[in-house]
């Protein structure tokens, strides 16, 4: 295209050293051309039915038009919009040209004769058959010349910067939620170790103030629920510390070639201690001897701890448990099944966030942190494995982990 001399009021300016003004410049239809085509911003200029009448190198690129199949078309067919593609029909007639802003602003131009300023254009376009997603920003101008009115668009593709601004945003949220998740874990944690703390205190201020009046027995009880009292809390602790070492990212996995029956048959047999003195026997039951998992073996034993110590902790005495391991072709499937109280269908979601306990409560007073789930699935996920809850109230659960065998 080739643009004729428009003669402003603009002071000249001489360049440097050149001895050339600017308004000679300007006057010059080469320098305009050169301006024209190298300009990056895509400009190309539309007749009042809004087709197509020139476009420069940059338009060429940024829409991947040629000549051909860009000139004295109207302007969404050209371009590649995707609300003339989806609805094919023409550009000013889908139900979307209403609410177009490129459209809007061309036309405001026209009818008002006027510039329009830097809009964000959000759109699909098909281009070269394929769709993206561009974020333009345009502005419009009107001219007059050679007795033809015209509206000229100049646009810039700012999707790459849109698209950062997008993700930065996103990441921006994300960490004032991970910043808020950790100001409530933090006080959630410090209210649940004060508990332990409290009574440990009460207890030893008895026994510092009325040592000499405390009966051998008194002083055994007291001193039985300080001892029992303080392994809670350092349990407590060491859930918290493994939450939040996990959480931060730090999941030290050592995985090692493991006999995967002797696994579970050890973490069984410790756990029927504390079941048999519930009258809750352990089923344990395998599809083969041989299972050779490739695991970090104590992660995975604190899975099972948790999960068989929770079977234990919400059924009742005469309640069963069952642990079965299944090897398919890619998993080993272990599952944990009870008969105890179930879990409210509610309450499933959100079994594995942090501190998070529901109204069905242990059948012997048994304590917990509410983290014990929340670890599992962390070490679970680390091992690339899958964690299912099924679960009925009234009737039992059943918490079945997948581990891949490779
Ligand atoms: N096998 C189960 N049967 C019934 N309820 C369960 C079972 N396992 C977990 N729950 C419920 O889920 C909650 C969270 O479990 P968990 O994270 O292990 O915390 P904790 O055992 O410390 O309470 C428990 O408090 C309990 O309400
Ligand atoms: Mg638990």
């Amino acid at each position: 295209m080739v643009i004729k001399k428009e003669i402003g009021n603009l002071q000249k300016k001489t360049l440097a050293n050149s001895g050339i003004v600017i308004q000679d410049l300007k006057e010059s239809n080469e320098f305009l051309n050169i301006l024209f085509n190298q300009i990056t911003s895509a400009i190309f200029m539309v007749d009042k039915d809004v087709r197509i009448q020139s476009f420069n190198d940059s338009f060429k690129t940024l829409f991947d038009a040629t000549d051909e199949i860009t000139l004295g078309k109207i302007c969404g067919n050209a371009l590649g919009c995707i609300n003339v593609a989806e609805s094919n029909a023409d550009c000013g007639t889908t139900k979307n040209c209403e609410e177009c802003q490129l459209r809007l602003s061309m036309l405001t131009s026209f009818l008002k004769k006027i510039p329009t300023d830097k809009s964000l254009l959000t759109r699909e376009f098909i281009i070269n058959e394929i769709r993206i997603l561009k974020y333009l920003q345009f502005s419009t101008r009107y001219i007059h010349f050679n007795n033809q009115e015209m509206v000229i668009i100049i646009v810039d593709d700012v999707t790459d910067n849109e698209i950062f601004k997008i993700e930065l945003e996103n990441k921006n949220k994300k960490l004032l939620e991970l910043n808020q998740q950790k100001n409530e874990l933090l006080g959630v944690a410090a209210h649940d170790i004060r508990n332990p703390l409290g009574v440990i205190s009460s207890f030893s201020e008895i026994m510092v103030e009325a040592v000499d009046e405390l009966q051998p027995d008194n002083l055994k009880e007291m001193l039985g629920i300080i001892y029992k009292t303080s392994r809670f809390a350092l349990h407590l602790l060491d859930d918290i510390l493994d939450y939040s070492k996990i959480e931060s990212g730090i999941l030290e996995l050592k995985i090692e070639k493991t006999d995967y029956v002797a696994l579970v048959q050890e973490n069984v047999s410790r756990n029927e201690f504390l079941s048999i003195q519930k009258s809750i026997p352990i089923e344990f039951t395998y599809s083969s001897a041989n299972i050779i998992a490739e695991i970090d073996p104590k992660k995975i034993d604190q899975v099972l701890n948790n999960l068989i110590g929770n079977a234990i902790k919400f059924s009742f005495p005469g309640n069963s448990i069952k642990v079965n391991i299944i090897e398919e072709k890619d998993y080993i499937i272990t599952s944990i099944e009870d008969q105890g109280q179930g879990i409210p269908e509610k309450d499933i979601p959100h079994l594995f966030e942090p501190f998070r306990q529901t109204s069905i409560k242990s059948t012997n007073h048994e304590k917990g942190s509410g983290l014990g789930l929340a670890i599992v699935k962390k070490i679970i996920d680390g091992h690339n494995g899958r964690l299912v809850v099924s679960s009925k109230q009234g009737e039992g659960s059943i918490f079945s982990f997948y581990l891949p065998k490779h």
